[in-house]
């Protein structure tokens, strides 16, 4: 993908960034995400290409504004589009860290149209390719991860979402001696921060959103790190309805282990996450002195680029800091 293309996407992650921040610790999810939903359906549609949304906001019955299927932009490369408009909803309405808008983009049949369910996810640092596995137990994988590290057991730190499902799996990993970095939400932010040195996250664990699970693959396998999935319809309460839809339509084994190239089929994806509360990887939005500042990051499989990209937005004698 060009970088001209590279960039109006990136403007589609900042301007929705910049509406979901309008909402920051207002104590409003739904308004946050449809603040971010709105405004990256419009800048994705001032965009000349044919976009495909295959992750989205749910399917066309559920979610006014894109909806897997759907299509934006003016017309022209046909491209996979997989967003989370606003990844950690409570994050923003809370005023809490590493609030995102995410993107990943791909040529066409690239990305998996995923189901809309959970997932076990396990994702790690570069080190750790061919090393961890998500069929492999949380001893297992975090020795791995200690081993492929250098370093010792006890100093491994693995991010799990703080869930009621999650306690065996956190007992387990307490047993090794690992730490623990438990989060409240957001884990497309905890699977690529394994891959993001000065995280201090080594090791990614545990269920969440599939979709999620796609977004995170796509920016794992552009930064080299690992990604593994394998979907969990048992944690969800409509989970046999959609296991017996996707049983028609996903044209793949429903209980395997979803590797990175299954769920992203190209080595020209493309992952933006731009950060909407501050956080380890990317600040927040900023307004002040007449400017808005997002931070994003850009990550490129085609040339295996990642780029920390601050743009400041400046009304008429808004100032531009150098910091
Ligand atoms: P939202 O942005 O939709 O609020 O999702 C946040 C999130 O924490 C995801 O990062 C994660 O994949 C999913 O929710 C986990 O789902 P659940 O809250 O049902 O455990």
């Amino acid at each position: 993908m060009d970088l001209s293309r590279i960039m109006q996407i990136l403007n589609v992650a900042e301007v929705a960034a910049i509406a979901a921040a309008d909402w920051n610790g207002k104590g409003d999810k739904v308004a946050a995400d449809a603040a971010a939903t709105e405004a990256m359906r419009n800048a994705f549609n001032e965009i000349d290409f044919s976009g495909r949304i295959v992750i989205g906001e749910g399917e066309r019955d559920e979610a006014p504004m894109l909806y897997v299927g759907e299509e934006v932009g003016r017309g022209g490369a046909e491209t996979d589009i997989a967003v989370d408009p606003l990844e950690g909803t409570n994050l923003c309405a809370y005023n809490r860290p590493n609030a995102l808008t995410t993107i990943a983009v791909a040529p066409k049949g690239a990305l998996l149209f995923a189901p809309d369910t959970y997932m076990d996810k396990i994702a790690s640092g570069p080190a750790c390719r061919g090393k961890v596995h998500i069929d492999s137990s949380p001893e297992a994988n975090v020795k791995a991860v200690a081993t492929a590290l250098g370093k010792p057991v006890s100093d491994v730190n693995v991010c799990i979402l703080l869930r009621d499902r999650h306690a065996e799996l956190i007992e387990a990993v307490r047993a090794t001696g690992a730490r623990i970095r438990l989060i409240d939400d957001g884990d497309v932010f905890g699977a690529i921060a394994t891959a993001v040195p000065g995280t201090g996250i080594d090791l990614y664990l545990g269920s969440g959103g599939a979709p999620e699970g796609v977004l995170a693959a796509a920016g794992l396998k552009a930064i080299g790190g690992v990604f593994m999935g394998k979907l969990a319809f048992e944690l969800d309460p409509k989970g046999a309805e959609k296991r017996a839809r996707a049983e028609k339509t996903a044209g793949l084994d429903l209980d395997a282990p979803l590797t990175m190239d299954m769920l992203v089929r190209s080595d020209e994806a493309v992952f933006i996450a731009c950060g909407v509360t501050d956080g380890e990887m990317v600040d927040g939005v900023r307004v002040a002195e007449g400017s808005v500042v997002t931070s994003s990051i850009v990550m490129n499989s085609a040339d295996k680029t990642v780029r920390f990209v601050k743009t400041v937005r400046r009304s008429e004698g808004g100032a531009v800091r150098f910091s």
